[in-house]
């Protein structure tokens, strides 16, 4: 398997300070692919427990990368890690830290009324030059952009878990998005050493649109008695080359995140046969098995 795992990036890219609001498991993997790739990064979160334990986890992360990258130049592989953590700064003040970013990527909970608060905000103290983005797995962009002025410079960079490993990252073009935000948006992309794909702002865009039903129907299909956990995960890793089953996949991205994602589908589309809930994913996650996060899901973990 080759991954990209490069330091720097032959793209070049305008935009030289990012700020990454939310320090959870993606605002931390954002954050550490934009300063492996050369930018000042300010991590953002409300908590500063969070913020220390995000530092903590990209510094093992980068480490992972040097090792590898610097296999036989431990020394460069050191530097390496030291002047990508020296690069990224942290602040529990979204709005001071907005103040001096070319790029604002949210990746806050997944719920809009947060989001919209943070933005509002963010939209009076930002430079008028900066563009905003969320990475949201599910809410529509033109909706998160509409309570800013500046809609031409909004639109959706959407990560994928564990964010420096997976290659992929999706632009997303609103409707309001202009042809200068979404090229920029497209260099950043390129620039932390991404392969772009470009989609309009439709439920799940293109990996989440296809993915999330999936899971959801390997669900059903457990939920029916039909085979059991393990076999279904050996049938698609084995029979059809994905290198997580279906309801590792689930654990793994959190029972709780895919519940949400659906109920969150299922009311704007009610008539959606493969967004209608699934009896057993409201049972685990009322029981507080949200996957590997918690200790259990479809498996149990150490
Ligand atoms: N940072 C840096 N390196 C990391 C890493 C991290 N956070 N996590 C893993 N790695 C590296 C490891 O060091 C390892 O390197 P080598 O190959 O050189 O040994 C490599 O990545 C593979 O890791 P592991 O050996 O630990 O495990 P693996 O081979 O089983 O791969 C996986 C793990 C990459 C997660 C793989 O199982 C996979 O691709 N799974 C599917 C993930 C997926 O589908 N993600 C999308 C979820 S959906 C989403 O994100 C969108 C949404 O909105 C919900
Ligand atoms: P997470 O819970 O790990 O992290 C979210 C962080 O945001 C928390 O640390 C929280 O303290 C912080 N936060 C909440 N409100 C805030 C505010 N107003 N200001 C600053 N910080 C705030 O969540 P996550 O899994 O990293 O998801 C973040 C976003 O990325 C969501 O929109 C989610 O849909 C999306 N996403 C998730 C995945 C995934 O696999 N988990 C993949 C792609 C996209």
């Amino acid at each position: 398997i080759v991954r990209n795992f490069s330091s720097s990036s032959a793209v070049q890219s305008a935009i030289k300070n990012v700020t990454v609001i939310g320090g959870g498991l993606m605002g931390s993997g954002i954050a550490q692919v934009s300063a492996q790739a050369g930018q000042n990064v300010t991590l953002v979160d409300v908590s500063s427990d969070v913020l220390a334990k995000a530092q903590k986890s990209i510094g093992a992360n980068l480490g992972r990368v040097a090792k590898k990258v610097y296999k036989d130049k431990p020394q460069d592989g050191e530097k390496f890690v030291t002047e990508a953590l020296a690069r990224i700064k942290t602040s529990t003040d979204p709005v001071e830290a907005s103040k001096t970013s070319d790029l604002v990527v949210e990746a806050i909970v997944e719920n809009i009324g947060v989001k919209h608060k943070l933005f509002k905000q963010l939209d009076e103290a930002a430079p008028a030059h900066t563009i905003f983005a969320s990475n949201t797995s599910s809410l529509s962009i033109n909706e998160i952009a509409s309570v800013v002025k500046r809609k031409d410079k909004f639109g959706g960079l959407h990560f994928f878990n564990p964010v420096p490993v997976m290659r992929l990252l999706e632009v997303v073009k609103g409707a309001e998005t202009s042809e200068a935000t979404y090229k920029s948006m497209m260099e950043w992309g390129k620039a932390v050493g991404k392969t772009c794909i470009t989609c309009k702002d439709t439920p799940g865009f293109v990996v989440n649109r296809l993915l999330v039903p999936y899971v959801c129907e390997a669900i059903r299909l457990f939920e029916r008695g039909d085979a059991s956990a393990r076999d279904i995960d050996i049938a698609m890793k084995l029979g059809a080359g994905y290198p997580m089953g279906p309801l590792e996949l689930a654990d793994y991205v959190g029972l709780d995140t895919n519940k949400f994602i659906l109920d969150g589908w299922h009311k704007k589309y009610p008539d959606q046969q493969l967004f209608k809930p699934i009896p057993l994913l409201d049972k685990l996650v009322a029981e507080g098995k949200l996957g590997v996060k918690s200790g259990e899901g479809f498996y149990k973990y150490e």
